[in-house]
């Protein structure tokens, strides 16, 4: 794999949509290849279906737990082999909306099925790619879903109980101690600018290491006269 995998992870009404879309806007501004923004679940044509499937608020039968993994496990697997893999394939930075982390916090913490049955799926699913980093926008339950109704109509999972989603933060506190390498915690409860510089500054950092690494060609960066 050539190019670079970014992920964006959180609860909801962390900022993360908002934060990844300034961050592709800015990447473009500077990077001389092609920058790409995708989400899961939905970053397909069968996955969009299967998002519809996953939010939509049901009437009659519930979708059980392990159905709900699996129908997550699945967009991603396809995720990954129709649209991840050949765009790092073709040195583009991906810039994710969710990936593994969030099967993890919520179908393992929030509805706390059994971790090794999870990362088991998680590998099935995504034949072992790893972001290259994670930016995990980390506020407290009660201001992101707040935020998140305010958006609008409350999705499936959105409804859970307040219990849920802290249960959800706690798996990404957790996963952020188990790998301190590829996850970085952001203060999501600051404003959208301060996240922006903060996401911006940790990019700098991470993609110039990878430069520095010789994984992308240095011209891959433009020449933009500043030092940002
Ligand atoms: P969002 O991407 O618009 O925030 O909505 C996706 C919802 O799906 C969100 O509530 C988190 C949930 N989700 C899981 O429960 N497990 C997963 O593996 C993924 C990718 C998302």
């Amino acid at each position: 794999m050539t190019g670079s995998f970014v992920v964006f992870e959180g609860i909801e009404g962390c900022g993360k949509t908002t934060q990844l879309q300034r961050t592709c806007d800015w990447l473009r501004s500077r990077v001389r290849g092609s920058v790409v923004v995708t989400r899961e679940p939905g970053g397909t044509e069968l996955g969009r279906q299967l998002r519809t499937v996953l939010l939509e608020v049901r009437e009659g039968e519930p979708i059980g737990d392990r159905a709900e993994l699996l129908l997550y496990a699945a967009d991603r697997a396809q995720h990954v082999e129709r649209s991840i893999k050949p765009q790092l394939a073709s040195g583009a930075i991906v810039l994710c909306d969710r990936y593994t982390d969030s099967t993890v916090a919520y179908q393992g913490y929030g509805r706390q099925l059994n971790r090794e049955l999870i990362d088991r799926l998680n590998h099935i699913a995504t034949g072992g790619l790893e972001p290259d980093l994670t930016l995990w926008l980390d506020v407290e339950p009660e201001i992101g879903l707040d935020r998140a109704r305010k958006r609008g109509e409350a999705n499936r999972l959105e409804r859970e109980a307040l219990d849920f989603h802290r249960r959800v933060r706690q798996g990404y506190a957790a996963l952020a101690q188990q790998y301190p390498h590829r996850i970085v915690r952001i203060d999501g409860r600051r404003s959208p600018d301060e996240v922006e510089k903060k996401v911006q500054q940790i990019l700098t950092e991470r993609l110039s290491l990878k430069l520095s690494g010789l994984e992308l060609p240095p011209t891959w960066m433009r020449d933009t006269g500043d030092n940002g």
